[in-house]
């Protein structure tokens, strides 16, 4: 069965027995501090499994989009993944264990079609505060005695501790901070039935690492919550919390063991291949595919959610994913990456096209994310690794400097050197890191009186070039071009500007030409205050739409009697140009009728 059939049959099935269907939260969670990314269903309902009333009601039902950054290491096997989606259905203390399970096994059989005699299911065995899920095994006993199975524990319901059977986005009860919400769970396997392998243990139960069972159903029973005192309390309302990874449904329904197989990955395994060349045939390769897969596929959910590759928080686990796939793509192929990585972001978009995750103004930004990143490290990567390949013994500095000098994530260091049998000191690279820190704190704070902090410095300097080129633009292509909108972040510039055609390439080039020989004349930057009327009167830019007031503050690049640049702006900008740097620009497009979007980066 295909995956948007599987998607679509959950949420009527849910939404026939009274369930609201509520959209995706997206990727990077909302007004939650404690955590980088939504990870699971459950999280964006926190409030409501604790009290408060949801706008939708007490019964809801959702496919809802998920990241595990804390996977990424398992990525490569049969079934991991670092994005997936989670379908999802919630209790807010309306039903109960007597409805939930009865349900979760109705659509399983009968709505997918999975076989009864394939299906096991756990339970929590219990603790010194909890009691044995005894509640749970009575009411699986009768929903298989229902189908002509006798259901008997140890063999077809299982009872294990904490570690497996009980959820908390924190884990187990030992490890749940206070405040935190949790419960036994009761979870579903499917059978593939395989052999097993006596290196995963003495015998084989739903547990067990061999590949023959797969979960794919986790009913969590959210009635506890922490207290500051160590011990867990019901909570004033009994939640159910279900979750199923969309992915190993679909595996399971078509009987593939790979979720790689499934419609949910085939076409981007199949770009990859067609990039690379390798086939999807030998455990090697499939996991070089794998992770790429996964990687990209990842990668562009979370562009599609706002987030950039930088090196903070969300953005550089985003870079990560992006670099890892490179230097996988890279070492597996030996081509280069640099143009590779556009057909495998078309075929995510293409396997998502049946769902409202991206639109069409999305899909250009997320090409344009993923080229710039691989843009900016192909340049070094093949740099990189040869220096990686000349180095015998590796520490903590030489990882560093392989991070600043070739952008290699320490990860990545470790894990090409892993497969030569070294470790990196970890506390020696966090020491050089910090030192450079330290180094370009106060070179920025030399440099820049104006106080700046090293984090915005190349933020900084883009936003000087990008009053050169737009200085270019009007000297070259056409004096009328005026600004339309911008954005710049630490990783390059954009510039929307009223042109009806496309430019030339001649003139790109002759564009960054000039751009380039005002950096290399060193000019300085000079911040005025002066009259409004006296800045339009010498020909400042100003920003399209913007209100002034009488007295405003021009930056000029270049005296103010024969500047090259004057335009309307509160600032930052670096000194003088000298300190920019290689102007480049990345790409030119359309941005909508009329108007155009250049893209570029300093290096
Ligand atoms: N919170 C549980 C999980 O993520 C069930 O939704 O598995």
């Amino acid at each position: 069965m295909k995956s948007a059939e599987v998607r679509k049959k959950y949420l009527e099935f849910f939404k026939k027995r009274g369930h609201a269907v509520i959209p995706s939260a997206p990727l990077l969670p909302e007004n939650d501090p404690t955590t980088l990314f939504t990870s699971s269903g459950m999280q964006p309902l926190i409030p409501y499994l604790l009290g408060q009333p949801h706008p939708s009601g007490k019964r809801l039902v959702d496919s809802q989009k998920s990241f595990r950054s804390q996977d990424i290491e398992e990525v490569g096997d049969n079934r991991h993944t670092t994005f997936f989606e989670m379908l999802g259905n919630w209790s807010l203390g309306d039903y109960f264990k007597k409805e939930q399970l009865p349900w979760i096994f109705e659509f399983l059989t009968r709505e997918l079609g999975l076989d009864p005699k394939r299906l096991y299911v756990t339970v929590f065995e219990g603790n010194a505060s909890v009691p044995k899920d005894t509640e749970s095994i009575d009411i699986w006993k009768d929903i298989f005695s229902g189908v002509g199975i006798v259901a008997k524990e140890n063999e077809r319901i299982f009872a294990y501790p904490a570690r497996k059977n009980w959820w908390s986005r924190s884990g187990e009860p030992d490890t749940m901070p206070p405040g935190e919400p949790g419960g036994p769970d009761s979870e579903v396997f499917f059978d593939f039935g395989t052999p097993h392998y006596p290196q995963f243990g003495e015998t084989c139960h739903p547990n067990c690492d061999c590949g023959r069972f797969m979960e794919i159903a986790n009913s969590v029973f959210m009635q506890y919550q922490k207290m500051p005192d160590g011990t867990l309390k019901e909570l004033k309302q009994k939640n159910v919390d279900f979750g199923g990874g969309l992915e190993r449904l679909v595996a399971a329904t078509e009987g593939k063991q790979d979720v790689f197989e499934t419609d949910l990955f085939s076409e981007i395994i199949q770009s990859i291949q067609l990039a690379s060349g390798l086939a999807y045939v030998n455990d090697e390769h499939k996991k070089t595919l794998r992770i790429i897969a996964d990687h990209v596929k990842a990668a562009v959910f979370l562009i599609a959610d706002g987030i950039e590759p930088s090196n903070k928080m969300q953005g550089y686990v985003l870079r990560r994913l992006l670099r890892r796939a490179a230097v996988k793509l890279k070492l597996m192929s030996k081509s280069s990456t640099e143009h590779q990585f556009a057909p495998i972001v078309q075929s995510v978009l293409r396997t998502y096209k049946e769902t409202d995750y991206f639109n069409n103004t999305k899909e250009e930004s997320i090409k344009n994310s993923v080229a710039l990143e691989m843009f900016k490290f192909t340049k070094s990567l093949d740099q990189g690794l040869r220096e990686i390949q000349k180095i015998t013994s590796i520490d903590g500095k030489i990882a560093f400097d392989l991070y600043q000098t070739y952008g290699f994530p320490l990860e990545i260091t470790e894990e090409i050197f892993r497969e030569k049998g070294q470790r990196i000191d970890h506390q020696q690279f966090a020491s050089e890191f910090e030192k450079h820190q330290d180094l370009s704190r106060s070179a920025a704070k030399g440099m820049f009186k104006g106080g700046l902090a090293d984090k915005s410095e190349q933020t900084v300097k883009l936003h000087t070039a990008h009053h050169l080129l737009l200085a270019a633009l009007q000297k070259i292509v056409d004096q009328d071009i005026k600004q339309r909108g911008s954005n710049i972040t630490a990783e390059r510039l954009r510039m929307d500007f009223n042109y009806a055609k496309k430019l030339m390439p001649e003139d790109v080039q002759k564009i960054e030409k000039l751009v380039n020989e005002k950096i290399f004349e060193d000019i300085p930057v000079v911040r005025q205050e002066m009259e409004r009327e006296a800045a339009e009167k010498i020909g400042a830019q100003m920003e399209f739409g913007h209100k002034y007031p009488d007295r405003v503050s021009v930056y000029f690049i270049g005296p103010e009697k024969n500047f090259f640049s004057a335009e309307f702006c509160g600032g930052p900008h670096v000194a003088h140009t000298g300190l920019l740097g290689r102007f480049q620009i990345i790409k030119e497009e359309s941005a909508g009728s009329g108007v155009r979007r250049i893209y570029a980066v300093l290096s």
